[in-house]
């Protein structure tokens, strides 16, 4: 890196005490270092949610998932839940377009076979290609670690422990347990804003009263709060008993460092990854699960109605608020110590991974 860039990212992103915090500059929202960064330093290095272990009963099944600019491919292997690139170790074909179940992974090239545990099986035509054996082909694999049914997975090895990340959430939300869950559905949306943005939204509940006229009656906004742990903020309040259809008991809202939430309600949980696509392009994956219970049906169908409504209300305050800052209006502007806990805490550890990148270079 250059001596100029290195120093501006320093000085850009040095730590703020949370009673001065001021929003991180337009800078990092738009194209150019930031961007490379967010891929280099923050998402190849966390946790990604990849998989829910209700997609994953039967030996042979998989799922596939993108880290960046890498496919991969979860699998149960017989031997334990493992990931691999979902690339062919021939000419880089894939193994799976989508999810499914098989006794192998047979690449959809050319043929080339792998087992279940990623070793390559066989190779179509082959044998008379000198020197060539099959025992000399692995597909590589991607760190995985499991929790509360979840599946998560890491491109590098420096990444805390899976429980350390999420301590403490298993605890708070009994007697909730994310291992009941069934996948339901999966809904994709592409937002015109950074993927940071569409975060920082999630992150504050000051914006409820304004943009989410909805849920707002049906959250108590005075009772709503935000706790902080290490690697994720907690949001919670409870359920204005009567006018929801959710049942009783608290809305738990969970975002985990750097891109994924839960937003767990009394039967059901609805898990949300934030994947930048370009620098003011961002893919969100809504994933809906829910326990299996009678009568279900009419809870799944005003659960979709509900979300997206709040849903279209946050794209549209979201895709604003990026052309706010492309606009060369603004640079950054104060947080509200009351409300805006959260969002100062994703940003501070977002400014220490864009550090981290500078100390080592
Ligand atoms: S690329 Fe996989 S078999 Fe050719
Ligand atoms: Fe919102």
């Amino acid at each position: 890196m250059n001596p100029q860039d290195r120093q501006k990212i320093a000085q850009v992103a040095q730590s703020e005490p949370q009673h001065l915090a001021h929003s991180l500059p337009a800078e990092f929202y738009q194209a150019g270092l930031f961007t490379a960064l967010d891929q280099t330093h923050v998402l190849h290095r966390s946790w990604q949610l990849a998989a829910h272990v209700s997609q994953l009963t039967q030996v042979g099944d998989y799922v596939v998932h993108q880290l960046g600019d890498l496919p991969i491919i979860v699998v149960n292997t017989g031997q334990g839940l493992k990931a691999f690139h979902n690339v062919c170790r021939h000419r880089a074909g894939p193994l799976a377009f989508e999810n499914g179940h098989g006794k192998t992974l047979m690449c959809k090239y050319h043929g080339w076979n792998y087992h279940l545990t990623g070793e390559l099986k066989s190779a179509p035509e082959m044998h008379t290609t000198p020197g060539f054996e099959v025992s000399d082909y692995q597909l590589p694999e991607v760190k995985l670690q499991s929790w509360q049914g979840m599946v998560f997975v890491a491109l590098h090895d420096d990444v805390p422990e899976l429980d350390a990340v999420v301590d403490g959430i298993s605890q708070r939300i009994e007697p909730i347990d994310l291992n009941a869950m069934r996948f339901h559905r999966r809904d994709e949306f592409i937002l015109d804003c950074n993927w940071k943005v569409y975060i920082e939204n999630f992150l504050e509940g000051y914006h409820l009263p304004h943009v989410h006229p909805g849920l707002n009656q049906l959250l108590d906004y005075k009772s709503y709060q935000t706790e902080l742990s290490k690697w994720y903020s907690y949001q919670f309040s409870p359920l204005d008993a009567g006018s929801g259809f959710y049942g009783e008991g608290q809305a738990h809202y969970y975002f985990i460092y750097p891109n994924t939430m839960l937003n767990i309600l009394p039967n059901r949980l609805q898990t949300n990854q934030v994947l930048p696509l370009k620098h003011n392009q961002t893919k969100v994956i809504f994933d809906y699960y829910y326990p299996e219970f009678e009568d279900r049906e009419a809870l799944i169908e005003q659960d979709r109605v509900f979300s997206d409504e709040v849903q279209d209300e946050d794209i549209m305050i979201c895709e604003a608020v990026q052309k706010g800052l492309d606009s060369g209006s603004y640079d950054k502007g104060r947080l509200c110590m009351k409300r805006e806990t959260g969002l100062y805490h994703y940003q501070e550890l977002i400014r220490a991974a864009y550090r981290r990148y500078t100390d080592q270079s």
